[in-house]
């Protein structure tokens, strides 16, 4: 069955130092503690190889942020799939709405990503989530269901299933306002229909879903609860202990 998982994006947040004493945070507030989900952090790039060594591997999970659409070679400030998987991460966020927009990246780029994290033995985590004007104009559905595919159709049904969505509506991102657990059951509900259409039942059930945008201790309870939300990827809530254990203990 899926697994429930809670991945914190630290986003371009923390110096090495910090980051590292969060990590370290974390891995100890969670020792001798029953976690009921699989915990990953997704840190800068910088940060990957040292906060791998300083968790506990079977607790703990790492992601970057991002990576290269390219395999190697003349590509200043490039990170590749292959660099990143030998820091030891083991996942990496993809298709996030801010890289996105600010970096354009496009459903295309993103399929080379994919491909390429895949084929580095990369978890990824793919983002997808409608802007406000596009849930106003009811296109939300089509939005979600185009990133998807787009992205994510061309592969086997053997590769497919090593993926872990993350809707995160781009309006609820970072904004405060938590999509309600009803408006995240139903989009989850349709992404696992889409992907029941493509790949069929097993797949689809075996498919984690996540929730991000404004998620945190107060809501996180509410929106796991949800049949087809099987957790979350969190921004802010991520950046403390404090702030980030009631979430993880939320399931
Ligand atoms: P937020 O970010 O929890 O700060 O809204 C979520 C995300 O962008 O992954």
């Amino acid at each position: 069955m899926r697994k429930n998982i809670v991945a914190g994006n630290w986003k371009m947040n923390t110096n090495l130092q910090d980051g590292l004493a969060l990590a370290k945070g974390l891995n100890e507030a969670l020792k001798g503690k029953d976690i009921n989900c699989d915990v990953i952090l997704g840190t800068p790039f910088t940060h990957i190889a040292s906060v791998v060594d300083a968790v506990d591997a079977n607790k703990i999970g790492v992601a970057a942020q991002n990576c290269a659409d390219k395999v190697s070679g003349a590509y200043t400030g490039e990170v590749s799939a292959e660099m990143v998987a030998s820091t030891g991460a083991k996942y990496v966020i993809l298709g996030h709405s801010e890289r996105r927009a600010y970096y354009h990246e496009t459903p295309a780029i993103l399929k080379d990503k994919v491909n390429l994290a895949l084929a580095n033995n990369l978890t990824p985590i793919f983002c997808i989530g409608e802007v406000l004007a596009e849930r106003e104009s009811n296109k939300h559905f089509d939005i979600v269901k185009y990133q998807i595919s787009e992205s994510l159709f061309e592969l086997s049904a053997e590769d497919f299933s090593k993926i872990v969505l993350a809707y995160e509506p781009v309006w609820a991102i970072g904004t405060g306002k938590t999509a309600t657990a009803e408006q995240a059951q139903e989009m989850h509900a349709f992404i696992r229909k889409t992907l029941v259409e493509k790949y069929g039942e097993d797949i689809a059930n075996n498919t984690s879903i996540l929730y991000g945008g404004s998620a945190n201790a107060s809501n996180a309870k509410e929106l796991f609860s949800n049949p087809d939300v099987d957790g979350g990827l969190i921004g802010g809530a991520s950046l403390s202990v404090e702030n980030f254990m009631p979430v993880i203990e939320a399931f």
